[in-house]
């Protein structure tokens, strides 16, 4: 980790949360990254620029490829890091920069050609047939010497130019890697190591933390009698294969992100191409989705093995977004999800990673595709989320926070009412400073509304979701799209929760900015807060009438 007095951003741990350090403050990565091929042109960058500003990012997620910093062996060419921390200062943004190193996607696309072409002294992958695959090994020395000295090169450029004023923030070291096509390398080299035993550091990590391991990592270790040492076949049986990648994958992985930290030591992350839950039974084989990548079902391995890297990043394009989060906030892991779909249900999404998750950020992928920011609801949920970081910030780790959003996980769970409209809805009950919440997601509801109320305008574009933090036990901020909020007691039915008032707001650099108060038709008399497709702030001061 780095120290803190060197003033660079850096992971702190407050009340049990990590947080996210930028300029001495906690910053909340409110992010988009953008395609894969949009930032090795400043010129294509340049009207992008002020589209992310319009979407309300804080932080733009770019590209920057080995084959483009270093064409020649040991020549670089920083022209291109130069011209987009530029670009994001200008426009008063914050930068993450992936690293296409030695791998993105499983595959070794991004290298320059020079390593590409010399299969000797880069040698790949090889599946069960002996075939080669587009993937060095990660057995390959001579890969991961000179992928580690790019990539100290750039991390030193970085110092050289960013050291004083941060605009680059944190670094993803590779891309989504693992191996596809095969569940393990045949490769000799790795032959060899698959016939070795399991490393001892593995093992006592494992036995160290044996009651917390995902059930399928325990599964494959309890087949094998918890064996505390053997080769890999012996300790993990038939989940042999995946295992053993992992360790290797994240073994080369760090080394890289360590030679990175000698010159600059920012937080560093991996991402992961999800492979099937480590929790509940899902088909998929390793080699499908990439073997050895930091998948659930490996996330204790690739922590054993990675001391360099801050956490481990989900890719979320599944739809059970808030089972993958809680798959990867385990095993002090922050979250950060630092690419999910782009479309409306990112807007929902953000309540949930943040409120209950503590995410250190958020961030679509093909940011850069939404042309019309105005149209995109992340617009408006960015823009008053932004102003309220010091606030969720100030409430990480205290258990007076919580998120939701409806990934569709949710099933029907009480009856909900509004005007002369009721429906059965789908919602939850939870318990939040000093009373019940009940959450009513009011797509149902609204559709009974226009069926009865002739001109009842309605139109729900974003998954209900939300945060909501109790400031004190009767009061509450809320904030959040589709939902209908109502206080119940805490522990005895026959009490009655009145709302004193609603104020709606909005908060800019954490202070509060009252608006109207709401009253009458637009709270029920008193008896809810309503939220709508247009996301809102407000302020809830409740009490019990006994
Ligand atoms: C996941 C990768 O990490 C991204 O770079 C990009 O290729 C997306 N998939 C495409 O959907």
């Amino acid at each position: 980790m780095a120290d803190p007095s060197l003033g660079i951003p850096y992971l702190r741990t407050y009340r049990g949360a990590k947080q996210l350090i930028v300029d001495g403050k906690p910053f909340i990565i409110l992010g988009g990254e953008v395609h894969n091929s949009s930032s090795s042109s400043l010129a294509y960058m340049e009207p992008i620029w002020p589209r992310l500003v319009s979407l309300g990012l804080n932080t733009v997620l770019l590209p920057v490829s080995w084959e483009l910093i270093e064409p020649e062996e040991g020549r670089f060419d920083f022209h291109l890091v130069d011209g987009l921390i530029d670009g994001a200062r200008r426009y008063g943004l914050r930068v993450i920069f992936l690293w296409f190193g030695t791998w993105k996607n499983a595959l070794s696309t991004y290298t320059p050609v020079w390593v590409k072409t010399d299969l000797e002294r880069f040698p790949r992958a090889q599946d069960a047939m002996g075939r080669r695959l587009n993937s060095i090994t990660c057995f390959s020395r001579s890969g991961l010497e000179a992928d580690s000295r790019a990539f100290r090169a750039l991390m030193r450029h970085i110092r050289e130019v960013d050291g004083e004023k941060h605009t680059v923030i944190m670094m993803q070291v590779e891309n989504e890697v693992g191996i596809l096509g095969s569940a393990r390398d045949y490769h000799p080299l790795a032959e060899e190591y698959f016939h070795r035993e399991v490393p001892e550091e593995l093992m006592k990590y494992l036995e160290a933390n044996r009651e917390n391991l995902n059930p399928y990592l325990k599964s494959i270790w309890r087949r094998s009698g918890w064996k505390t040492s053997g080769t890999w076949s012996e300790v993990f049986g038939l989940g042999a294969d995946e295992v053993f990648m992992a360790w290797y994958f994240a073994r080369y992985v760090d080394s890289v992100a360590a030679a990175g930290k000698e010159e600059y030591p920012i937080p560093m992350y991996v991402n992961a191409w999800l492979g099937p839950s480590a929790y509940v039974y899902e088909e998929g084989r390793p080699g499908e989705y990439p073997s050895g990548g930091p998948v659930s079902r490996t996330l204790e391995v690739w922590r054993a093995a990675t001391p360099h890297i801050d956490l481990v990043a989900p890719d979320i394009y599944r739809e059970d977004f808030c089972q993958v989060c809680c798959e990867y906030d385990r095993l002090g892991n922050p979250l950060l999800i630092p690419e999910t779909i782009r479309d409306e249900r990112s807007a929902s999404y953000v309540y949930y990673a943040l409120g209950r998750h503590n995410a250190l950020g958020f961030s679509p992928f093909g940011i850069d595709d939404i042309v019309d920011p105005e149209k995109h609801p992340l617009s408006e949920c960015y823009r008053i989320l932004s102003g309220m970081i010091p606030v969720i910030a100030r409430y990480q780790g205290t258990g007076r926070m919580m998120g939701f959003t409806d990934d569709g996980s949710y099933g029907y769970s009480h009856m909900a009412s509004m005007w002369r409209a009721r429906a059965r809805v789908r919602g939850f009950e939870c318990d939040l400073g000093g009373y019940r919440l009940r959450i009513s997601f009011t797509r149902e509801l609204m559709e009974r509304m226009k069926a009865i109320l002739s001109g009842f305008q309605y139109e729900a574009r974003i998954p209900s979701g939300g945060l909501i933090i109790a400031v004190e036990d009767d009061m509450y901020i809320a904030v959040g799209v589709n939902f209908m909020l109502r206080f119940l007691p805490r522990d005895s039915f026959s009490s009655n929760v009145e709302i004193l008032w609603v104020d709606e707001g909005v908060y800019k650099d954490g202070e509060w900015i009252p608006d109207r108060r709401l009253n009458g038709d637009e709270t029920g008399h008193g008896s809810y807060v309503y939220f709508d497709d247009k996301p809102k702030i407000r302020m809830v001061k409740v009490h019990s009438v006994g």
